[in-house]
């Protein structure tokens, strides 16, 4: 796997489990509101044979038992995230996360304030006991020795499916698991039972703000607001009601002055930032070749990187805090998906690359809906904004 998508898959990963910690409290909260509102929606047949309706699941869910604050829920992943070097990714969830990491025991304790009492596991051995079974889509496909055995399976646990990358590279389909073997989807996809994005955009601010202060904008936002940590639902809708350019008002230096604005526009020297790697091997990786040749062609200049131009990223690793400095020197970067028009599906290259660098993403692939859910207006540029590409070259000169 590349690097760049270690990074973000690790990024992926917090973002999910801090997702996901939110959405089961939110279950044995009792609520009934807007993580689980949209049905699974018909045009994709696929999903809808790999789970039961999230209708179904919701009222097994929540009809007759709602977990108490003082129960203990595990997490199981059936397969470690990304692979078996799971170190880097526990690192990392300690780090960013609040968590208590027991290497010696493959499990990691949440914070008891953001989930009553969760222990995310990797143990195996553990799942007659555990509450939820997430499985990662990729992995989902070596056979039915590498599923949980039907005797183990227990009645009131939910069975996950869980996906981070495109729908458009992965099998739907495997003989390894049969129908309505998953109680819930974990998906970009809005529509999944629990939502679970790259990044979203209060991610983006609290690790800008984590960056700048080495504190937690999450419980910024708690106190401000009066709402307690503890409380899912209220936190959300908090999140949700502060409008980006409200940090000014918080007195947080992520907001800028036109003093520096000016500054911040001096440093962009260059206009148009690509980063790369996949150089069309598929139908809609092909697209987006297609669409920035047709910028290139009506005058747009675009500083193309990776392996598909020949001309390495000065900066070789994702990690390196560098990387995302010399993003920041350009106005606009071309956050070009390998998929178009796949539900839900945004990646690194909008919100690490482009966002969290400080460039305008001009975006590619994604659904219009699902960028303007995400982000307020005025924050990107959607190609399908413009009837041409020589109109959106225009636009931006
Ligand atoms: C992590 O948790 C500890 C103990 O609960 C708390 O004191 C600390 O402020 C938390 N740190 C962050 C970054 O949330
Ligand atoms: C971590 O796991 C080991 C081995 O099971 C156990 O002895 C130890 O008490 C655990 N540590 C914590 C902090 O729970
Ligand atoms: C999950 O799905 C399985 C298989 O369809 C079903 O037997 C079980 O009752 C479901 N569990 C919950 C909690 O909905």
């Amino acid at each position: 796997m590349q690097k760049f998508m270690w990074w973000a898959l690790l990024a992926a990963i917090c973002v999910t489990i801090v997702y996901f910690i939110l959405s089961v409290s939110y279950l044995t909260h009792g609520g009934r509101g807007s993580l689980f509102a949209e049905q699974v929606q018909t045009e994709d047949q696929q999903l809808q044979r790999a789970s039961l309706s999230v209708e179904n699941v919701l009222s097994q869910a929540l009809g007759s038992q709602r977990l108490q604050d003082s129960e203990e829920k595990i997490i199981l992943f059936w397969f470690v995230p990304y692979g078996s070097d799971r170190t880097v990714p526990l690192e990392y969830l300690h780090e960013t996360n609040n968590v208590t990491v027991n290497n010696s025991d493959k499990e990691i304790f949440v914070d008891s304030k953001i989930c009553g009492n969760c222990r995310l596991a990797f143990d195996r051995k553990l799942i007659s006991k555990s509450d939820a079974v997430v499985f990662y889509a990729h992995d989902v496909k070596w056979g039915p020795h590498e599923i949980p055995h039907n005797s183990l399976r227990q009645q009131k646990q939910l069975y996950i499916w869980w996906l981070q990358e495109s729908t458009a590279k992965v099998p739907f389909r495997t003989k390894a698991v049969p129908d309505f073997f998953f109680n819930l989807t974990m998906s970009g996809r809005r529509s999944s039972g629990v939502h679970s994005p790259y990044s979203t955009l209060p991610w983006i601010l609290k690790m800008l703000w984590n960056k700048k202060h080495g504190r937690d904008i999450m419980h910024f936002i708690a106190k401000e607001k009066d709402v307690k940590l503890t409380d899912p639902e209220s936190l959300n809708k908090a999140i949700d009601s502060v409008p980006v350019n409200s940090f000014a008002a918080a007195n947080t230096d992520l907001h800028q002055t036109n003093a520096e604005l000016k500054t911040l526009l001096n440093y962009k020297k260059g206009l148009v930032a690509w980063i790369v790697g996949n150089c069309g091997y598929f139908p809609s990786a092909r697209l987006r070749f297609e669409y920035a040749d047709s910028l290139r062609k009506y005058g747009l200049k675009i500083d193309q990187f990776g392996r598909c131009s020949g001309v390495p990223f000065p900066i070789a690793s994702r990690w390196d805090p560098s990387f995302n400095k010399v993003l920041s020197t350009y106005k606009f970067y071309l956050a070009f998906e390998n998929s178009y028009h796949c539900n839900g599906y945004m990646s690194e290259k909008l919100w690490y690359n482009a966002l969290y660098s400080g460039a305008v993403p001009i975006v590619f692939g994604p659904l219009k809906d699902d960028i303007c859910a995400a982000l307020p207006p005025k924050s990107y540029i959607h190609t399908e904004d413009f009837k041409t590409p020589e109109d959106l070259v225009k636009y931006i000169y």
